[in-house]
């Protein structure tokens, strides 16, 4: 069995923190999203890998490599442009041969990883299992709409009304009879080939599609409160460590990760917390659910269930909470307005001051 990870796309300019960089690498608890997509994929016992890249594949390949530190074997298929999930699968034909195989979207977090997804699927090879959750909104989303012994019968791409609240979780497993579907379907209405389409071509042609309802999951989608929320999850697991020089006047409480080369002086961090790498921590609170990357100076500060991105630096502002830092922030206290007015007013002056 193979996995098929895409990290394409055209590198989304309108989200803050993806306006430089690629979505696959925004990072959840200090590590990029993508990581955890490759850990799972490695941790469910497959070697192979092929990560399809797009106009951000320079720094794909700078922040995996060869794949050999998370046990993989890495395989680059670039994409011309982003025409769609299925068209991954289509110019991935080569790589893929007749194997069975695992599409992962590499901006998609699914707590527990993929490790009993994919045994059922072995164990039952069907023609394609995907994935399902609950979502408030699933017109952002491919929607399933399952018979009433479960079974999907519909399947549709961002749906103007969706007919159910179940999305389609970016994690596919497919036998190679998909091969056939992707190569029968034409581009969608948003121009791209859908693999939701593709499904649906199963479907029509009754080979079987089986589904599994999971909760724990969350995607790129430019939503802040979610990522904090998704950087909270994960830093609940954290093991605490410390690689770092954390001073005597400082107290630390709970679930603490201190990356190498950090100092902490003077602070008080309330776990869960990680701090990254080289970061400096001064004077400060640091409280639960924050990740502070690497490279970062907090001084004279109070930060909490937050994420600040590496080379940041906050410095004498009284509190920060629930807030995204991208990276190279800097952060300062406005000058301060002042107290009382000196005035040399001529005669028959008229001034309005606010007060
Ligand atoms: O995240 C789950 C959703 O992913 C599903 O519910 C939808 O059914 C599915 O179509 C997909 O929707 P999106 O439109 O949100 O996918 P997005 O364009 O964000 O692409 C998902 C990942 O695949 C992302 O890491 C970029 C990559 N990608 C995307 C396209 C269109 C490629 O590598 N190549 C592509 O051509």
């Amino acid at each position: 069995m193979k996995a098929l990870v895409l990290s394409g796309g055209a590198g989304t300019r309108l989200r803050p923190i993806t306006h430089t960089s690629a979505k696959q690498l925004v990072p959840v608890a200090n590590k990029p999203v993508l990581f955890y997509g490759l850990e799972a994929i490695a941790a469910a016992g497959i070697r192979e890998v092929g990560i399809i890249v797009g106009d951000t594949a320079e720094e794909i390949r700078a922040a995996v490599g060869d794949g050999s530190r998370f046990g993989l074997e890495v395989t680059y298929l670039p994409q011309a442009a982003p025409l769609g999930l299925a068209h991954a699968v289509l110019i991935a034909r080569d790589f893929l041969g007749e194997d069975d195989f695992a599409m992962y979207l590499g901006d998609n977090f699914v707590v527990g990883g993929i490790t009993d997804l994919v045994r059922e699927f072995r164990a039952t090879r069907p023609d394609a299992r995907i994935l399902l959750t609950k979502v408030p909104d699933p017109r952002a989303f491919g929607v399933a709409e399952l018979d009433l012994e479960g079974r999907v019968v519909r399947l549709e791409e961002k749906p103007a009304a969706p007919r159910s609240d179940l999305a389609l979780v970016g994690v596919y497993l497919f036998s190679p009879a998909i091969h056939q579907a992707v190569r029968a379907i034409s581009p969608s209405p948003r121009g791209e080939l859908e693999i939701t389409d593709a499904l649906q071509w199963l479907i029509d042609h009754r080979r079987t599609v089986t589904s599994t309802i999971v909760s724990g999951y969350w995607k790129d989608t430019g939503n802040v409160a979610d990522m904090l929320e998704v950087n909270r999850s994960v830093l609940e697991l954290l093991p605490p460590s410390n690689e770092g020089t954390v001073d005597a006047a400082t107290e630390i409480i709970g679930r603490v990760s201190i990356g190498a080369g950090a100092t902490v002086r003077g602070s008080r961090i309330v776990g869960p917390v990680v701090i990254g790498a080289g970061s400096t921590v001064a004077n400060s609170y640091i409280g639960p659910s924050t990740s502070i990357a690497e490279d970062c100076r907090i001084t004279d500060s109070e930060i909490e269930y937050s994420i600040v991105l590496s080379g940041s630096s906050v410095h004498g502002v009284g509190r920060v909470e629930a807030s995204l830092i991208g990276r190279n922030v800097e952060i300062t206290p406005a000058p301060p307005i002042p107290a009382a007015h000196r005035l040399v007013l001529g005669d028959h002056s008229k001034v309005q001051i606010s007060s």
